[in-house]
């Protein structure tokens, strides 16, 4: 860092260092080997000053400090864990020389404080926040497969307590800062303008202490360590932990260790304790491709990283939604919210009223919670303009659809927006099943035409899986991609196939789990084992979820259209259409919407698994092998992307892994469904699995020619390995 550019500036008011971090290298402060020795030199410089009562930590910045530097942790996690182990043991010792130094150090907390930014904070004596609730403090590193590997596992639960402290170092959840306070995170809330004045006064009145309050020789953790409280407390989180991980994550487990363990050891054993925990994270599979995923293809799918290049970026003025119903009215509801003008249309004004209303109510909720302001809320509905004038649409750079899952229907509205719209408009058709290329063949602009598969529910929902058919044009994927963007959510693109990406080889999850009912499993049990992968919930609930009218619709559908021994001979790729056709058409159970599907509920939550299903299939297998039919949950996924992948469907297996998290949840933990054949398989070994299981149960695991090239490694999709 030359002089001219420092990172961290300070000076010295009425005996008070002040320390600025203000890393203008970067878009936000965060921690990284220079910084920190200009940090620790700087610190040093201050607290050796005779004159110098204590020290203050801020930063003029929006935000205080979010966090390591992501980039510098996978340069070198793959040191000899040694080194590695040295390296967080330099910062370890730092941060406990902050405390240690003797005179009173005081973080007066500007904005967000997260993970090492908050593992330095709690390094102070003394923790000041500005009075404004949009500022976030907590330890996110579990959700990239991480522990807050500075002290953080130490510091939180001796300064809030175990159960808090457990709490959030294993949720990873965000600490506002009335909540700071309350928990005795930090000590004083104070107004943003006030913040420095009342930091520093904390050291001239003698307010912020020397020493750390667990530093006393008579400290006593809370609850104190082996009280029957202390155990209780452990074995909940242990309970809890494993309850919401199934083994899958190797941090939280990491974490209480870190913290039963340290809290019964002096400081420096503790965080050398820590520090080989954080290593043992950083260099395993789990937090690696979790940040590969999670993070990294992410980012750059949010980056629009792979728009076409050369096309003007589009500014929405104005964007057209046609249907009002439960996808069309959330898709407004994204438009409005991010600025956009949105003309929402439906066969009548009032259907159409319909929709906005439900915007309405939609935001209503967050008015009254204060997440939005009354101009705002007044501002987003003054956004949507119900009609059902189609000439309405006029002046769109962008026309969605969104009626009825009817080819005729989506024919007719196609070429009635074309008539209204201008050549420019591009037209996006959010159909979950009919192809794209099909469906241009009503349009006059092809070229123009383009699949915007939005999930439901569309206001929850981050991703948005665009679809090119045979004739769309780079500049109508780049318009796609742009307006996606504009509402905050991440695209992934794909090229056109029935199901294409995301409900092709989800579609496969529920698929396995009504094979396994035929073979003779419980139902419970297959839902059980569905769980324990990391799915977000078992194959039955997400098709209750879904609607099991909506499988079954899709089911008869694509027989209707490819033909029963079509669809046997590619190898059943798509739900069981008897047992659908049985449980919608004969039981009349559609899902949760009714309150009845594979589960019986009371209200929206799942409360038994329907007896009528126990009795149809009793489980006449009594010893199952969990292991395989976990696998064969995530392997037929993973295989079913390989198909997409080999036909051209997918054209980047990081496009694969973020679509499989952001879309339907896949397992988390393994970085999406390449991650998981890559990394945490391997290709070789999960032919062998498919070749025997192509054998026992089915063609539907035969491996195709991409799967036999990357198991003779003639090929590999990820740069980053694990290490040795
Ligand atoms: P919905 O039945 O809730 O809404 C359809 C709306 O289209 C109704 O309000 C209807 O009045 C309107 N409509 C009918 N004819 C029209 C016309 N000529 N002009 C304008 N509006 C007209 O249906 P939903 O669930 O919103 O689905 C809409 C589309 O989105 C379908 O193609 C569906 O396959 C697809 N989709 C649905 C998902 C879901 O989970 N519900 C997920 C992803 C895609």
């Amino acid at each position: 860092m030359s002089d001219n550019n420092k990172a961290i500036t300070s000076e010295i008011r009425d005996g008070v260092g002040i320390l600025y971090w203000n890393d203008t290298t970067q878009s936000v402060n965060c921690l990284y080997e220079a910084v920190l020795l200009e940090f620790e030199k700087e610190f040093n410089a201050l607290v050796e000053q005779k004159d110098v009562k204590g020290v203050v930590v801020t930063s003029p910045r929006d935000k205080f400090i979010v966090g390591a530097d992501i980039k510098v942790l996978t340069k070198i996690r793959d040191l000899p864990a040694e080194e590695l182990f040295k390296q967080n043991q330099q910062l370890s010792l730092f941060f406990r020389h902050m405390e240690t130094q003797g005179k009173p150090v005081v973080a007066a907390i500007n904005g967000d404080a997260l993970g090492g930014g908050l593992e330095l904070a709690m390094a102070c004596h003394y923790r000041v926040v500005a009075d404004d609730n949009s500022i976030k403090l907590g330890t996110p590193e579990v959700m990239l497969g991480l522990l807050p590997g500075a002290g953080g596992t130490q510091r939180l639960p001796r300064l809030i307590g175990l159960q808090d402290g457990l709490r959030y170092l294993t949720t990873g959840g965000n600490i506002r800062p009335p909540k700071a306070l309350k928990l005795g995170l930090v000590n004083e809330v104070v107004p943003a303008d006030q913040l420095l004045d009342v930091a520093c006064d904390a050291i001239r009145s003698g307010k912020a202490p020397r020493r750390q309050p667990f530093d006393a020789a008579n400290w006593q953790a809370s609850p104190p360590v082996h009280s029957q409280e202390f155990v209780q407390v452990m074995g909940a989180g242990v309970a809890l932990v494993r309850d919401k991980t199934h083994d899958n994550y190797p941090a939280p487990q990491a974490m209480l260790s870190c913290v039963y363990q340290g809290l019964q050891l002096p400081m420096e054993s503790a965080l050398k304790y820590e520090g080989r925990q954080f290593v043992t994270l950083a260099r395993g599979p789990v937090s690696r491709t979790m940040i590969r995923t999670l993070w990294f293809g992410r980012n750059d799918a949010n980056k629009l990283a792979k728009r076409p290049a050369g096309i003007e970026d589009t500014k929405f003025t104005q964007v057209g939604v046609l249907g009002a119903g439960v996808m069309g009215a959330g898709i407004a509801i994204c438009t409005a919210e991010a600025g956009i003008r949105c003309v929402l249309v439906d066969i009548s004004d009032e259907a159409a009223q319909r929709g906005k209303d439900y915007a309405r109510d939609y935001w209503q909720r967050q008015l009254t919670k204060k997440r939005i302001t009354q101009d705002e809320f007044d501002a987003r509905m003054a956004r949507i303009v119900p009609t059902s004038d189609y000439a309405k649409l006029g002046g769109s750079q962008l026309v969605i659809e969104a009626v009825f899952e009817d080819r005729g229907l989506k024919a007719k509205v196609t070429r009635m927006t074309e008539e209204a719209t201008g050549d420019d408009a591009v037209f996006g058709t959010n159909t979950s099943t009919l192809p794209i290329t099909g469906l241009a063949e009503a349009s006059d602009r092809p070229q123009s035409f383009i699949g915007i598969h939005f999930f439901s529910p569309v206001e929850k929902m981050p991703l948005v899986e665009i679809i090119r058919g045979e004739k769309t044009d780079v500049r109508a994927t780049a318009v796609a991609m742009d307006y996606v963007a504009a509402i905050s959510k991440t695209p992934i693109v794909v090229n056109d196939s029935r199901g294409f990406y995301t409900s092709r080889v989800f579609g496969t999850y529920g698929r396995e789990a009504f094979e396994m009912l035929q073979e003779g499993y419980s139902p419970t049990l297959i839902e059980n084992v569905g769980r324990s992968t990391g799915m977000p919930m078992g194959p039955f609930e997400l098709i209750d979820m879904i609607g099991v009218d909506t499988a079954q619709k899709i089911a008869a559908a694509t027989e209707a259209e490819v033909g029963r021994e079509a669809m046997e001979a590619a190898g059943e790729n798509f739900y069981n259409k008897d047992l659908l056709d049985w449980i919608v058409l004969e039981c009349e159970r559609p899902g949760q919407k009714t309150g009845q599907g594979f589960y019986d509920y009371e209200g929206r939550k799942p409360s038994k698994l329907w007896s009528g299903l126990h009795e149809r299939y009793p489980g006449k297998l009594d010893n199952p092998d969990i292991a395989e039919l976990k696998k064969r949950f995530l392997h037929i996924q993973t295989l079913e992307t390989l198909r997409c992948m080999e036909e051209g469907v997918v054209t980047a297996a990081d496009d694969a892994d973020v679509g499989s998290i952001f879309g339907w949840g896949f397992a988390p933990w393994s970085g999406g469904v390449m991650s998981y054949g890559e990394t945490h398989v391997g290709w070789s070994r999960l032919l062998a699995d498919c070749e025997d299981y192509a054998k026992r149960f089915g063609k539907r695991f035969e491996p195709n020619d991409l799967l036999r090239s990357l198991a003779a490694g003639e090929k590999a999709f990820f740069n980053d390995s694990a290490a040795a």
